[in-house]
């Protein structure tokens, strides 16, 4: 097979022009190791793209001048392993070609102040400017459908997935996990410089970060004096060691589920980072919308996939409604209401497949509730105060060990404020009323009247998103979709994978 080595942009869009596939793009500073075969296996998956590995040390990301003349340079070494593991091509280009002297075209990025100024970055100053600026500009130059990235560097990860979306760069990333030496210490590019000594170090290191991990999952708790003090004795000197909310680098406090302990350490002249991910529960998916978005089915397909409990907040209402009525309970009268819902406990049970139980007090009412009867005074009983909050108090209940997928209008604002992914699932107002009218015709009930339909959805969705009990809401950090061209898989997929990508893969059961 013919190897295809570029150096310059020219050669790159030629190659473009005569292949006509997407593109799988590898940005790397070569140095390649494991990791790198890994992120090329990974990218190789597209089948139908070209997998396109770079090699540009970066001189914007070093702060340091001894740290760039002393990065590992590999090239040819570099060249073998990289054809070896499936990449179709490398792009090798100059500095000059990356930052050309008419500087016009470049667009010098500033990273995101939140995720930047914290761990690494207080000693690199302007390292992730740097990367943000370099990772633009090959975007630019390559065109990828998709760029892979370790989560090694999840930091710098995090920090790239915020300039993509800030700038709202149409580019997919995909990363992978660490990849771990036998002996437990990450691959790097930078272990190269390490001495005999100084790798004993990182090993040692490493090794406190999983055995703190293990400690972790039995006790949920962390002590950082412990550890440091630890690795003082063993002579390890440590330039950070944090606990922090894997997602946005602030420190853990204790409601925050996914974390990460996470540092960098001095061995020798080179600093070496490493970190765990660490869970208490596991994840919840929250998915909010208006009626007609076609969240219930999307809900419980995810649930089915990620085999989650599906939460069914309105299976939850109309359980109660089926006690109230079997009960015969004046549920007008709030001190009759009360003394009721004290004796409540209403839970799921999976049964076969995607099918899971419903049972209220020891009474599987998985269809018994699905009555006409149950239909006509759900709606009545879900807007009465008591039964909201005692509800709402159940789900986080059911939540607390995580592992769901809940569906309704207020889950991700008010029931699961720390979800790991929140998503508002919507559609336009005419998409959901051809959604209704198809529906309702499908069911026997011609002559529905279009325009007559969407004022009825426009005037709900007013009522939902202006009640004063639960009304619709979107939380701050809910991802939007918006389902209109969308079949029911293709939701589900796109759901699948933003939370698959939002996960640390170390994290996946
Ligand atoms: O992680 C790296 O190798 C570099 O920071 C990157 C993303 C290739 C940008 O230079």
């Amino acid at each position: 097979m013919t190897r295809i080595i570029l150096k310059t942009i020219k050669e790159l869009n030629e190659l473009r022009l005569s292949n006509q596939k997407g593109i799988s793009f590898v940005p790397t500073m070569g140095n390649l190791h494991r990791g790198h075969k890994e992120l090329i296996r990974e990218a190789k998956k597209l089948k139908e793209n070209l997998v396109l590995l770079s090699i540009f040390i970066n001189p914007l990301q070093f702060n340091d001048k001894k740290d760039l003349s002393s990065y590992p340079r590999t090239i040819n070494k570099d060249i073998d392993l990289a054809f070896a593991a499936g990449a179709d091509a490398i792009f090798i280009p100059s500095v000059d070609e990356i930052y050309p002297k008419n500087q016009k075209k470049i667009n010098y990025l500033k990273a995101s102040e939140n995720l930047s100024k914290t761990l690494c970055g207080i000693s690199r100053e302007g390292h992730f400017d740097g990367v943000c600026t370099v990772v633009n500009r090959l975007i630019n130059i390559v065109k990828p459908e998709v760029i892979f990235l370790g989560e090694k560097d999840w930091q710098q990860l995090l920090i790239i997935k915020e300039m993509i979306a800030k700038n709202n760069i149409k580019v997919a990333i995909k990363s992978i996990d660490t990849q771990r030496d036998i002996d437990g210490i990450p691959y790097s590019s930078r272990n190269n410089l390490l001495l005999k000594n100084d790798r004993e170090k990182l090993k040692l290191f490493s090794a406190e970060l999983f055995r703190t991990k293990q400690i972790f999952n039995q006790t949920k708790t962390i002590e950082l004096k412990k550890i440091m003090k630890k690795l003082k004795d063993k002579d390890i000197k440590v330039e950070y060691l944090e606990h922090v909310n894997a997602f946005n680098l602030k420190r853990s406090t204790s409601e925050i589920n996914i974390t990460m302990l996470t540092g960098a350490i001095i061995c020798g002249s080179t600093r070496l980072i490493d970190h765990v991910f660490l869970m208490k529960r596991d994840p919840i998916i929250a998915i909010d919308g208006p009626a007609g978005s076609g969240k219930s089915t999307v809900t419980k397909l995810v649930a089915k996939k990620l085999k989650f409990i599906f939460l069914d907040t309105g299976a939850m209402y109309r359980a109660l409604s089926w006690y109230l009525i079997k009960e015969k309970i004046n549920y007008g009268n709030s001190e009759d209401l009360n003394s009721f819902l004290s004796d409540i406990s209403i839970q799921f049970k999976s049964v076969s497949g995607s099918k899971q139980n419903v049972i209220i007090n020891n009474h599987n009412v998985t269809d018994k509730i699905r009555t006409q009867e149950i239909s006509s005074i759900v709606s009545s009983i879900s807007s009465i105060k008591e039964v909201r909050e005692f509800l709402v108090k159940e789900q986080r209940k059911i939540g607390e060990a995580g592992g769901i997928v809940a569906e309704g209008r207020d889950i991700g604002s008010k029931v699961f404020p720390h979800a790991e992914l929140k998503i508002f699932l919507t559609a336009t107002i005419e998409e959901r009323a051809r959604r209704r009218k198809n529906e309702l015709e499908a069911m026997g009930q011609g002559n529905i009247d279009f325009e007559q339909l969407k004022n009825e959805i426009e005037k709900r969705d007013f009522d939902d998103s202006n009640r004063k009990i639960s009304p619709l809401t979107k939380a701050e950090d809910a991802i939007e979709i918006i389902s209109d061209d969308y079949t029911i898989n293709q939701v589900v997929g796109k759901i699948l994978e933003i939370y698959l990508e939002k996960i640390p893969k170390e994290l996946h059961l």
